[in-house]
């Protein structure tokens, strides 16, 4: 099976040579809709290339003990993105965007850290279950040209994660100069899932970002007033245009919207059916056969679509009603490979976590959306926390949008939304998630399973990932404390630099 899969490889790198060439002479490849393209055009014109990027693994280095450690250092440079002059770009061990780390359930991880930008940031391992002082929130910030060496214990179910900056005020900033990179997290049950698992070969990761440019081709920002930024290119990877070739009858896409504020509404151009088999913090028991799944900024789906021998099809976004969803594109031009893998069937059902439940007589908490900039009225204050959680604890709790679409992600925790303005959530939005969009006018009630890890000192974040809006202060604080010790815990931390929030 390597060996075949191998010389499908070679095959389709020299397919995409062979009409590269032919393509080229067909001149701009930005007029080719996806009906009118030859089917055998599966290459691109002269550079930059439009072949989607694969974010390179990063696996560290395990030591005797089972501890994997990892090297990872942000970066500023310049990279070539479009013919108006190169961007100026943020990443991670490189200049756009980060590599993918992976590690498995059970591992001590243990993270180098190094800030080579001109200004300070943070690490933020979003829907990572970890204790709060290794969570990389605003609370841990790293100067220019300093060190942070946070290590945790894995002990979640496997799933796609991702990490980005958080400095309270400049996150929007940073992660739209390219400060954002996946972390696949394994265990042994998703290793025997039947999916497709050959990173960048029929398991690929697709960072999905939107960018407008300015004439000189730097990433313009504040391009809307309310929402910060609605790019009008799409970047996948770090690739505009981006085009994949499968080599598999089945491809798997662990997508991340990594966008400030756009919300995609993914469908394949010929309306085709897919399957959705993971959401943000696990694989789906019951995948869904679907043809549209739509996601938020922070929210990460993984879907399993087939693709024939020599056959074409667009991923594409759909406009919506939300302000946030305005526009249609390409998402990714998706061409099967003149010989290709069969497709397995996927099983019916997988090893996903259940669905996390909370008792009747579970602590339940409200949290309204104020405008943009606010929750319970209050805007983001670093010195204050806003609600006490005994560590371990489920709670219900209920979110209420008011004006503007936003979505809510909390730190340190997964949860199950119950219900969205009394109704069931779409049956592709029931696996366990960290971020859940929210239309104007929307309330969701979210069944949350906290960490256990209790510290009264160091607070998590709960917030709207549109990121302007987090930046305004739509976003608040919990500790998670030992449970009995609600009532006597400070409500007033120490800020990281000494001072009272912003
Ligand atoms: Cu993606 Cu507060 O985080
Ligand atoms: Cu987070
Ligand atoms: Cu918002």
């Amino acid at each position: 099976m390597t060996s075949r899969r191998t010389f499908l490889r070679a095959a389709s790198v020299l397919g995409l040579q062979t009409l590269g060439l032919a393509a080229c002479t067909n001149g701009s490849h930005h007029q080719h809709g996806a009906g009118s393209v030859p089917a055998e055009v599966t290459g691109h014109g002269g550079p930059p290339t439009r072949s989607l990027r694969i974010p390179p693994l990063l696996e560290g280095t395990v030591d005797g003990t089972g501890r994997r450690t990892f090297e990872l250092t942000a970066q500023a440079g310049t990279t070539q993105l479009v013919a108006a002059g190169p961007t100026r770009t943020w990443g991670y061990n490189g200049v756009l965007l980060g590599p993918t780390m992976r590690a498995r359930r059970g591992e001590r991880v243990a993270v180098t850290f190094t800030n080579e930008l001109p200004e300070a940031s943070t690490v933020h391992w979003h829907g990572m279950i970890l204790p709060a002082e290794m969570d990389g929130g605003p609370h841990q910030m790293v100067d220019v040209g300093g060190m942070w060496t946070p290590t945790w214990t894995i002990d979640q179910p496997a799933a796609t994660l991702w990490y980005h900056p958080h400095v309270h005020g400049t996150t929007a900033r940073q992660v739209y100069a390219g400060l954002a990179g996946l972390f696949i997290v394994d265990d042994d049950a998703s290793a025997t899932a039947g999916l497709p698992s050959e990173y960048g070969i029929d398991d690929v990761p697709l960072v999905i970002q939107d960018k407008t440019f300015d004439d000189d081709g730097s990433f313009a920002d504040e391009t809307v007033p309310t929402f910060g930024i609605m790019g009008d290119t799409i970047m996948v990877n770090g690739t505009i245009d981006a085009e994949f070739t499968a080599t598999s009858g089945a491809t798997r896409f662990r997508i991340l919207n990594g966008s400030n504020a756009r919300l995609y509404h993914l469908e394949f151009a010929d309306g085709r059916d897919f399957t959705v088999v993971a959401t943000d913090a696990g694989l789906l028991s019951e995948p869904v056969v679907t043809t549209r799944v739509s996601i938020s900024p922070a929210e990460r789906v993984e879907l399993v679509v087939t693709i024939a021998a020599g056959e074409r099809v667009d991923m594409v976004t759909r406009s919506g009603d939300y302000d946030v969803d305005e526009g249609e594109f390409v998402i990714l031009r998706l061409t099967g490979a003149p010989e290709i893998l069969a497709a397995d069937v996927l099983a019916t059902t997988l090893p996903g976590p259940p669905a996390i439940t909370a008792a009747g007589e579970a602590t339940r908490r409200t949290f309204t959306l104020n405008g943009h900039d606010a929750i319970n009225r209050k805007e983001m204050d670093l010195a204050r926390i806003d609600t006490i959680v005994p560590a371990g604890a489920t709670e219900l709790w209920t979110v209420e949008n008011t004006v503007y679409a936003h979505n809510f992600h909390i730190h340190g925790c997964a949860f199950t939304i119950v219900d969205v303005d009394g109704r069931p959530p779409d049956p592709t939005q029931r696996g366990l998630k960290d971020t859940v969009f929210l239309p104007p006018k929307a309330t969701a009630t979210l069944a949350v399973e906290f960490a256990t890890y209790a510290d009264p000192h160091r607070p998590f974040m709960y917030h709207c990932h549109i990121l302007r809006h987090e930046d305004e202060g739509m976003m608040a604080q919990y500790v998670l404390v030992e449970p009995g010790t609600e009532h006597t815990v400070p409500t007033v931390v120490a800020t990281p630099h000494g001072g009272h929030g912003h």
